[in-house]
């Protein structure tokens, strides 16, 4: 019997996530079935019912109902208690386990894909909405400097404190104290190593008001966004980023690691993520 599984959001159209489980399927032998599902808004708890109802084994949760799915779960692994947001549900027997893998799959990205060793870099996080949140954590987890920055710096100081102690055996990773928060004119002067746009300023063709002075030599500029060259990559281009990459390598790795929650399998992303690039050049 195939196993069911599929992505939630609204919208959902251009989802590239049944291609990349698909491929995941294809390459580890698994049978299994994944298809993008339109969850009208105020839909999102009786689509999971459905689904379960119907004997899916689980599903990945988009924008808008990664904190609803946080709620809905009925166990939320660490991860995704510290981000306040679900992306992966696994039902099993009468159990919704929630868990997060953008984390993950940003930080795999960075450090597998793009080659970087975070220990001690100086990161900025620039947003501290929904996306941010579900990162923050895992970059400070391998000792980057991480900085939070947003418009309403209340929200990003939110970010910055602690919600919860790491798991005990991360404890001795997680080193809370480098998480800061900023506000964009607290930046003049400031220089990192990592610059991440996490906000969603790019949708709407704008960026963040970030200075021109920002890239330290070497810098890699990462935009969580794909498909697109956003305003943010350009300027980054610009004014001294030696490396810019949009968020096509997180968006394959968090898969990954949905993939390996439900069965038990990790793929081997990169042929998936260089098929997928050719699709959908940058530049
Ligand atoms: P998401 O889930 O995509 O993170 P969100 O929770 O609505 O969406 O958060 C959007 C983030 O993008 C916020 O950090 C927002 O900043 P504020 O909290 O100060 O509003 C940020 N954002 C959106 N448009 C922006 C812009 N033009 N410049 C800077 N930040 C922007």
């Amino acid at each position: 019997m195939t196993d069911k599984y599929a992505v939630i959001g609204n919208p959902i159209a251009h989802s590239k996530s049944p291609l990349i489980h698909h491929m995941f399927a294809a390459q580890t032998g698994q049978d299994i079935s994944y298809e993008a599902i339109l969850a009208p808004l105020d839909g999102f708890a009786a689509t999971v019912e459905r689904l379960r109802a119907e004997g899916y084994k689980g599903c990945n949760v988009t924008v808008p109902f990664k904190f609803e799915a946080f709620h809905l779960a009925t166990s939320v692994e660490p991860r995704a208690k510290i981000a306040k947001a679900v992306n992966t549900l696994k039902f099993a027997n009468n159990e919704i386990i929630g868990d997060n893998t953008d984390g993950i799959g940003l930080t795999d990205d960075l450090q597998f894909n793009l080659e970087i060793d975070l220990k001690n870099k100086r990161v900025l996080l620039v947003g501290a909405g929904g996306a941010a949140s579900g990162v923050v954590y895992s970059l400070a987890s391998l000792s980057a400097r991480v900085t939070v920055v947003n418009r309403n710096i209340e929200k990003a100081q939110l970010l910055a404190t602690p919600r919860l102690p790491f798991p005990a055996n991360n404890a001795k990773k997680h080193d809370s104290n480098r998480i800061d928060a900023l506000g964009y004119a607290d930046l003049a002067d400031q220089q990192f190593d990592i610059i991440i746009n996490a906000t969603s300023a790019g949708l709407m063709d704008e960026m963040p008001d970030i200075p021109k002075t920002i890239f330290a030599p070497g810098a890699l500029a990462y935009d969580m966004m794909y498909g697109r060259d956003t305003p943010f990559m350009k300027f980054a281009r610009e004014h001294g980023a030696a490396v810019v990459s949009d968020g096509l390598g997180m968006l394959v790795e968090q898969a990954a690691e949905s993939f390996r929650i439900w069965r038990n399998v990790r793929p081997d992303t990169r042929p998936v993520l260089k098929k997928l690039r050719a699709e959908l050049p940058i530049a």
